[in-house]
């Protein structure tokens, strides 16, 4: 396991709409798990592929409280097939955004079928946290970013400074 480097807004990388994933074998498994470990390293509790630089539709997760067991879990393909009238408003953050939180609203329950870490087909009736999460992920999977969920104002003046913060990162680090 390898960790990967987390690509962070503004990059058109993260614009890029995934492409379903032909087969899970060892390769995709190996990709699995170093998303992962990049994501407990994060610490974040959920990374999309694109996310690292790689756009396939693969998404890991653990929402596991801290200081509790890991509960790592793993989304090939997933796609919502339904989703509930009544919303859920929850405050997210991005490991692509880091350092912004801002309250978004989502269906707050959604059924997800997809692919597990063996291959195999399975579905989600996800509620709370896990539905938000969800639609946050599957949303990367797209292109697109929990800020594009925001007002065009508060979204520019965070891709603003996350502009200025890189460069100065880059300042730092030459
Ligand atoms: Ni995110």
């Amino acid at each position: 396991m390898a960790l990967r480097p987390i690509i962070t807004a503004p990059d058109s990388r993260l614009k890029v709409i995934s492409t379903p994933v032909e087969r899970v074998d060892d390769d995709l498994r190996a990709l699995m798990d170093d998303m992962l470990e990049t994501m407990y390293a994060a610490p974040g509790i959920g990374l999309a592929a694109i996310q690292v630089g790689v756009p396939k539709r693969v998404i890991v997760m653990d929402l596991a409280p801290e200081g509790e067991l890991p509960e790592p879990r793993y989304f090939v393909n997933p796609v919502i097939e339904w989703t509930s009238e009544d919303l859920a408003r929850y405050e997210e953050g991005c490991l692509s955004v880091p350092e912004f939180y801002e309250d978004v609203e989502r269906p707050a329950r959604c059924h997800v079928r997809y692919l597990g870490y063996d291959g195999t087909e399975q579905l989600l009736e996800a509620e709370g946290l896990l539905a938000t999460c969800l639609q946050h992920e599957m949303d990367h999977l797209e292109g697109v970013l929990f800020i594009d969920h925001l007002s065009r104002l508060k979204r520019d003046m965070i891709l603003r400074k996350l502009k200025k913060s890189k460069r100065h990162d880059a300042t730092a680090e030459a």
